[in-house]
């Protein structure tokens, strides 16, 4: 779809829209192009028929008793945006001037899924049809999205609508956020926010995550503690944070979901994730405490014993009030994360290991969720577990959700076991736009390419995860799921040959208005401007912007120039740091982007690596130590390379003879997420290859910046004179295993670095 054409179709609407309209038809409805209609997810069929059909409160709304929940809604929604009230339920025989009808029809459908609809739109009739009330409630979703760009805006006498035939149904059959609110809470209110925007868009599973280590969120009877204790946590300036929904409040949840077809799973998160319960019930735990709720980030050593019977009795105890307020089939019990730490020192974990016949702790893990499933498969329910249950051996029912790359959920699905997709790679909605975008969302395919045919059939479906380490406040929360969730919306509801990113792009912004007049603060599509560095003998510089509507500015922060419209690629001249903002609409779209640059006397050499590339932190390749390119204080920039328990170990070619006289190195030392500084430096060059000279530096010589955690290690190679040299070799040792006292105790220590800079 051109531009062109869907401003015409905006500029449509606007006329449709007119109150002061007279009642006769407006005429150039046939300029509606079907693609231009502003709906997410596209449906999988819609033909225009050429009719006008009006809207005024002399339309009525028809519908059965066996459709009351739907037609309450859609006359709620509708009437919102009418100066008078639709009639309502006055069939045949008034002579209305137009109908709405929802008809639940069993045979219509024949191989539609149980949410497909039909919605026909003539000049009297607008019917919606389906084999559900879920279909209904899908079709009646589409309907409102009918009247964007202005439905939100304000109330008025008539609309217009075009004349449509639609017939559509999803893809896959779970389609879900899931939302943390335990790292930080989130109130009912919220909640309900999300569920209504969740409908709109036609998803149907929330996954409430309401345990965590530094929360627990909903009341268990049996266990008062788990709120009194287990929901609060001090904070970093002492004050404790925390809240919890009372069992009405979830149950309200429940059923506000309930009307609109959306299914609230919980996650009750185990044997990991679990010291904020432990805190208040140290005595099931493998050491007996004390323990704290905890107030950071990342991976905690405290989790359930597993050796000990009463665990297993308070688990089901606290399952047993979960399910009374949620009736989904599906339970989630997290088992992501757990250190095996404690259960390979517990003398009960141990014992259990042996009498059971397990053979190491993830089996001792499989043991644990298979006890847990057979209890929630004895109450008619379903177990979800994140991929790490399929260590150690995958319990029988078990539906997997893949959060570690695919692997596991292809690999479950090839067991033959249902799979929910949410990736990092695509699917994290608290990583930053810079390396997941609403582009990048759109093009997560939940099939594996490479999956055994026939399988396909067990990936159900897919899920954004809404982490909240890093947000605390709505709004932030707002901005980092939309609009990004309509892109996996549309990715789990429409089948892939109808998709362009291109008209999503348009449609996502013709729905701004719509959500913020639903109090939902939109973000930013993605970051607006981004660097693409090409480094050969020097360093070239690219602007680009994803974006076909956004302009990119920038300029130096060493230089007293403002900001440049960029227009064409540059090379680097300079240490210093690059500023980059874009603008849209006149407006700064994004927040401004700083990258830190080092131009040197390495730029461009050739390496050759004898340790081998790590596929998460790749960085870029064998040119990353020497691209000019700097790590910022996200380690998950892209610009920092790292290698998990190895010690990188390289040979450098600079390409002819020159004079150095010292050499800079930057490391990420950030023990929480398993990354150390390095334990040495060894530094050798050499003019021929035949003849070397040597200096290295330690640990005690290099300098953490606490702040950013960032270690930097300076080495001056032969007493402040050059030396020449056209060869180098570079090993970097690893800090090995990860220390004493820590979580992840005796694991592979991750090393990190970002450049090699030549002086
Ligand atoms: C996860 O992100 N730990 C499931
Ligand atoms: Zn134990």
């Amino acid at each position: 779809m051109g531009l062109k054409t869907l401003i015409s179709f905006f500029l449509t609407l606007l006329l449709f829209s007119c109150s002061s309209l007279p009642d006769s038809e407006p005429v150039n409805v046939e300029i509606v192009d079907t693609d231009s209609l502003s709906l997410i997810p596209f449906p999988q069929q819609v033909d225009k028929n050429g009719n006008i059909f009006k809207v005024s409160s002399e339309t009525v709304l028809n519908f059965h008793d066996d459709t009351k929940n739907e037609g309450n809604y859609l006359l709620n929604h509708l009437n919102k945006q009418l100066s008078t009230p639709l009639k309502v339920n006055v069939w045949e025989g008034q002579a209305p001037s137009t109908s709405i009808y929802l008809d639940i029809q069993d045979s219509l459908f024949q191989d539609f899924k149980e949410e497909g609809y039909q919605i026909n739109i003539s000049k009297r009739e607008l019917r919606i049809h389906a084999q559900t009330n879920v279909g209904i409630m899908r079709g009646i979703q589409t309907l409102l999205q009918l009247f964007i760009p202005e439905f939100h805006s304000e109330k008025r006498d008539v609309w217009y609508l075009p004349g449509l035939d639609i017939i559509d149904y999803p893809q896959f059959q779970h389609r879900g956020l899931l939302l943390d609110v335990c790292r930080h809470f989130f109130d009912k209110d919220v909640v309900k926010k999300y569920i209504d925007a969740l409908a709109y868009y036609k998803m149907n599973v929330l996954h409430l995550h309401l345990t965590e280590d530094q929360g627990w969120r909903m009341p268990i009877d049996k266990y008062p503690l788990l709120n009194d204790i287990s929901s609060w946590r001090l904070d970093t300036n002492g004050n404790e944070y925390g809240g919890y929904y009372t069992k009405e409040d979830l149950k309200e949840i429940v059923a506000y979901a309930s009307e609109r077809h959306i299914t609230v799973i919980p996650e009750i998160e185990l044997p990991g994730h679990s010291q904020a319960a432990l805190a208040a019930y140290p005595q099931f735990s493998c050491n007996g405490g004390p323990i704290d709720v905890v107030n950071e980030w990342g991976v905690f050593k405290e989790i359930y014993c597993a050796g000990n019977d009463s665990t297993f009795l308070f688990l089901e105890d606290i399952l047993s009030e979960v399910l009374e307020i949620f009736p989904s089939t599906y339970i989630h019990i997290g088992g992501d994360e757990a250190p095996k730490f404690r259960w390979e020192h517990c003398t009960k974990c141990q014992k259990r290991m042996r009498d059971e016949g397990l053979a190491d702790e993830h089996a001792l893990q499989s043991y644990f969720i298979q006890r847990i499933e057979q209890f929630l498969n004895e109450k008619g329910r379903q177990l979800i577990g994140w991929d790490e249950i399929l260590e150690g051996g995958l319990s029988d029912n078990a539906t997997v959700q893949s959060w570690r790359g695919m692997e596991g959920g292809k690999k479950a699905a090839e067991m033959n076991h249902q799979v929910i997709m949410s990736p990092t790679s695509h699917c994290y909605l608290d990583y930053p736009l810079s390396s997941i975008d609403l582009e990048k969302i759109y093009s997560f395919d939940p099939i594996p390419a490479d999956i055994q045919s026939g399988k396909e059939d067990y990936i159900i479906g897919g899920e954004c995860n809404m982490w909240t380490e890093r947000v605390s406040d709505e709004d932030n929360l707002d901005s980092k799921v939309f609009p990004r969730i309509m892109g996996l919306a549309e990715v789990l509801w429409t089948y892939p040959e109808k998709r362009d990113f291109e008209n999503l792009y348009h449609r996502v912004r013709a729905h701004q208005p719509a959500l913020t007049a639903r109090g939902i603060n939109y973000g930013f599509e993605t970051t607006g401007a981004f660097i693409v560095v090409e480094t050969n003998n020097e360093v070239n510089i690219q602007l680009k912007t994803a974006l076909p509507d956004v302009i990119v500015k920038y300029r130096w922060l060493g230089d007293q120039d403002g900001f440049k419209v960029y227009s064409k690629s540059f090379q680097l001249d300079r240490t210093d740091t690059l500023i980059l903002q874009a603008f849209r609409d006149g407006k700064t779209y994004g927040d401004s982007i700083l990258q830190d640059f080092a131009y040197h006397k390495g730029i461009g050499a050739a390496v050759e690596y004898h340790t081998e590339l790590n596929p998460w932190y790749p960085g870029n390749g064998n040119q990353h130590l020497f691209d000019g390119v700097r790590g910022s204080a996200n380690f998950r920039d892209g610009n920092w390379q790292g290698f998990s328990g190895d010690d990188l170990i390289l040979s450098i070619d600079l390409g002819k003879l020159k004079s150095i006289s010292a050499a800079d190195f930057q490391f990420y030392h950030y023990p929480n997420a398993w990354i150390f500084m390095p334990k040495e430096i060894s530094f050798e060059w050499s003019v021929d290859q035949q003849n070397w000279s040597q200096t290295r530096i330690n640990q005690k010589m290099m300098e953490l910046n606490p702040e950013t955690r960032i270690v930097k290690a300076h080495m001056e190679l032969d007493d402040q004179n050059k030396v020449e040299a056209q060869y180098l070799k570079v090993v970097i040792k690893n800090y090995g295993k990860v220390p004493a006292g820590h979580d992840a105790e005796g694991e592979d220590a991750w090393l990190f670095v970002d450049e090699i800079v030549l002086y």
